[in-house]
């Protein structure tokens, strides 16, 4: 696959060691034209050292990047030229007036002078900074901060944008706006965003990474990591029935149930009553089953409900791994 055929990003075992740390371990990964990717992982799992290497500010220790079909690490000036960057914490110049920043970016950036202007009103449209145009950065809500780093990113109109934690340290409303501001700039270029809001790649990227401690541990569609693929949860809480119902026992008639793939003791609903968490093999729905169990028992059911497995589930399955596991 070549540029040609729509491969913005082929990243191909980058494996990256600072000292005794290896930040990076094998990460291999393609991306296509159009495609909106979310880079998720907790603290420290390498997601801005990846970055980092795919904006060619930092050499791999292993490993190689193409991006547009341009080696990053050997012709690094040249393959910034089609990609745009928001850093983690971007550095800002507080004293400068808006449309100075964006002017002076607009210059390293080497846009020609006589299409300067016209991409300045168009950027400054697209990310909404009409009105603060004259403001000191200093004097800027962090929204308005976030914004200005996207039309710096955005300033030389990029096939590609990187942006390392877009939304950090905004609000709920303004979380909103960078959102929509990115699906709507993601139209026409290929994002990879990174962050730990999950409801944010859910809403926003068509797909998803996950990286724990520098490892590729998912590469798919939302839907995939959180709908029915990964199966559904039941919740089941009983009456405990002093001295009658022994947790452990009912714990072992439900992981005889047909469908269901793990049992986990749960919070019960206070004094008197006992909690499960039952894992239905992906496409099963064992409700029916559990609740054949209960009568059978004679079990008293206060709740049996049906969760769908979230993407945060997913997360902390494969980020924490066995140190989550419960019993079961
Ligand atoms: N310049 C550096 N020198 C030494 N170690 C580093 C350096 N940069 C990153 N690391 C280490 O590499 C690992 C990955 O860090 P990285 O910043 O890429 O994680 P991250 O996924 O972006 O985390 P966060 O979610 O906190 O931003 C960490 O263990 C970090 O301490
Ligand atoms: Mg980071």
């Amino acid at each position: 696959m070549t540029e040609k055929d729509g491969l913005m990003i082929d990243a191909r075992s980058l494996t990256k060691d600072f000292g005794p740390t290896r930040a990076l371990a094998d990460l291999s990964f393609r991306v296509k034209r159009g495609e909106i990717l979310g880079f998720l992982g907790p603290n420290g799992a390498g997601k801005t050292t990846a970055m980092r290497i795919l904006t060619g500010y930092l050499r791999p220790t292993r490993g190689s990047v193409h991006v547009c079909g341009i080696p990053v690490a050997e012709r690094p000036v040249e393959a910034r030229r089609r990609i745009g960057y928001l850093p983690e914490n971007a550095p800002l110049y507080d004293e400068m007036m808006v449309i100075d920043f964006l002017r002076y970016t607009a210059e390293l950036r080497e846009v020609p002078p006589a299409e300067r202007d016209r991409r300045l009103a168009t950027i400054g449209k697209r990310c909404g900074l009409a009105e603060v145009l004259g403001k000191d950065i200093g004097q800027l809500s962090k929204g308005y901060r976030q914004r200005v780093g996207l039309a710096q990113a955005m300033i030389h109109d990029p096939d590609l944008l990187i942006l390392d934690e877009p939304t950090s340290g905004l609000d709920p409303n303004q979380i909103v706006e960078i959102r929509e501001l990115v699906k709507e700039l993601g139209k026409d270029k290929t994002v990879i965003l990174s962050t730990h809001i999950l409801p944010e790649v859910q809403a926003t990227c068509n797909r998803i990474l996950i990286v724990n401690e520098g490892r590729l541990v998912a590469d798919d569609r939302p839907e995939a990591l959180s709908g029915r693929a990964s199966g559904a949860s039941i919740r089941l809480v009983l009456k405990a029935r002093e001295g009658e119902l022994d947790a452990a026992e009912v714990g072992e008639a439900l992981g005889g149930i047909e469908g269901i793939r793990e049992v986990q003791k749960a919070e019960g609903e206070g004094a008197g009553t006992l909690g499960f968490v039952l894992r239905d093999s992906a496409g099963a729905d064992s409700r029916e089953a559990v609740f054949g169990a209960a009568v059978d028992h004679s079990w008293i059911v206060l709740d049996l409900h049906r969760e769908q497995v979230s993407l945060e589930d997913t997360f902390r399955r494969l980020t924490l791994g066995e140190q989550e596991g419960g019993e079961g």
